[in-house]
């Protein structure tokens, strides 16, 4: 019994001399085989011992087993388990260049080297961790066109974050998600950084409308660098994969007609409009100079004009401009001699596009847009024709810098993206308008609270 409790530990066994004992029983040269062995049996056999040491064995084993599930829920690693884990050997895979310092910092503070473990299959994924369920940030997601988006995710799975100072978004576009679980709405400037833990930013957040971007050219711009910088910077930390919602006011009055993404454009970079036309173009750089130095994964459209439910009624907007004035039973004002030509996309078709670019393999850029083609005064046709023959038309002097033409050509989204416009402007008008005769008629504008 005694022999038993003084075997030696291997700490023991490094603090002890093996020559400092000198009880023969105890040191195993001394030991003759024979008799000892029939010994340690009996010993071993005695007082369930046996029983005791298999499971002994078999507790031991059980942990080692379970250790690397358990270690995927300690408080040290405080990842979100919305992560998948698919997806996240996607995002390690594509990044290689995890490993500058502000990002190495953050992994080791995130636990995202442990994730490889989780990524590559080795131990036990914990019921939820593997689902194909996304969490994606939309800024500018209380917006016209972030809002639709934002109602295609929710309704596909996913969790939506919405950040949105509301400088033209209403809370009204989002609302209806007030009680859905999956989604959350924070008050928020992009020009200030933020860190969230997503897999996908949609980056929409800026005034897109002249008189809106106008208003502050200042901030415009501010909100297209910095905002587009801030969450660059967050998609860097977070691998996360970033979508620029950029414009064809990049191609600005454009040489090439129709334009196609090779078309480096005509832009003023002094202009009333350069705030929101060069904005755009500084962002589409920052996003692909993150791209090229930093192995963000990227995702850039240019979005040509696009109408649908929730624009703002009076943002200056050609569409919206008639459908007001013709609901309100005002002459449509035409710029300029009307023939100034624009395509018209509706909401729907865009959010489908972003959708598949933001889940494809390239990253653009791309154009999303309708490629029928309309002047001003035929678009102020087709307005009259679904809302009310008798409108008039009321022309004035054009504003500058007014591209002359605009067409997508939309060849390279076709295929690669195996996408293109599905509804016409005839189809989708009648859509916007009853939304905005809604509100027209119950004068909700001017007593929404923001
Ligand atoms: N609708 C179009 O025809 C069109 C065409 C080309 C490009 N785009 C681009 O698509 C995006 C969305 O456009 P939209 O038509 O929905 O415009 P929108 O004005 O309805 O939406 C923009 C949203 O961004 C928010 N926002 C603005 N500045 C912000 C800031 N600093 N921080 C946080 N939120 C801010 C606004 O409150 C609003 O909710 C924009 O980036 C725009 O440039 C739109």
């Amino acid at each position: 019994m005694k022999q038993l409790h003084k075997q030696p530990t291997s700490s023991r066994k490094d603090e002890e001399s093996p020559f400092s004992h000198t009880s023969s029983t105890y040191s195993p040269k001394s030991l003759k085989p024979s008799r000892s062995l029939p010994r340690s049996l009996n010993y071993i056999l005695k007082e369930q011992r046996l029983l005791f040491i298999l499971v002994g064995i078999l507790i031991g084993s059980t942990f080692f087993i379970i250790q690397p599930s358990l270690s995927i829920l300690s408080p040290t690693d405080p990842r979100p388990p919305h992560i998948s884990a698919a997806n996240h050997h996607q995002s390690l895979d594509t990044f290689p260049h995890h490993t500058s310092p502000d990002t190495h910092n953050f992994h080791n503070h995130f636990g995202i080297n442990n994730y490889n473990r989780y990524a590559s299959g080795v131990g036990r994924v914990p019921v939820g961790i593997g689902s194909k369920r996304k969490r994606i940030v939309v800024t500018g997601g209380a917006g016209f066109v972030g809002s639709h988006l934002v109602d295609k995710l929710i309704a596909r799975g996913d969790d939506v974050i919405v950040i949105d100072n509301f400088f033209t978004g209403r809370k009204e576009n989002v609302m209806h998600l007030f009680g859905n679980s999956r989604f959350e709405l924070i008050r928020h400037d992009v020009v200030e950084p933020i860190l969230l833990e997503v897999d996908q930013i949609y980056h929409l957040a800026c005034p897109a409308s002249p008189v809106h971007y106008k208003y502050n050219p200042v901030k415009t711009i501010k909100t297209n660098v910095m905002g587009t910088l801030n969450m660059l910077g967050l998609a860097k930390r977070i691998g996360a994969r970033f979508l620029l919602t950029s414009t064809s006011e990049v191609y600005g009055d454009p040489l090439e007609h129709p334009q196609k993404e090779t078309y480096w454009g005509h832009v003023n970079p002094i202009g009333v409009r350069s705030c929101y036309d060069e904005g755009k173009r500084t962002a589409e750089t920052l996003t692909m100079d993150y791209h090229r130095g930093a192995g963000v994964e990227v995702r850039i459209a240019r979005i040509f004009n696009t109408y649908g439910p929730r624009m703002c009624l009076d943002d200056g907007r050609v569409v919206s401009n008639f459908v007001s004035q013709a609901i309100r039973k005002q002459p449509m004002t035409v710029y300029g001699d009307g023939k100034q030509t624009r395509s018209f996309q509706y909401v729907s078709d865009l959010v489908d596009g972003l959708v598949a670019l933001m889940e494809g393999e390239h990253v653009g850029p791309f154009n999303l847009g309708n490629p029928g083609e309309f002047s001003m005064i035929e678009l102020a046709e087709v307005v009259k024709e679904t809302i009310d023959p008798s409108a008039t038309i009321e022309f004035r002097p054009n504003t500058a810098d007014d591209p002359h033409k605009r067409k997508p050509d939309i060849s390279k989204a076709k295929e690669l993206l195996n996408w293109e416009p599905k509804i016409s402007l005839r189809e989708g008008l009648p859509l916007m308008v009853n939304d905005f005769r809604n509100r027209i008629l119950n004068e909700d504008e001017g007593k929404e609270d923001k």
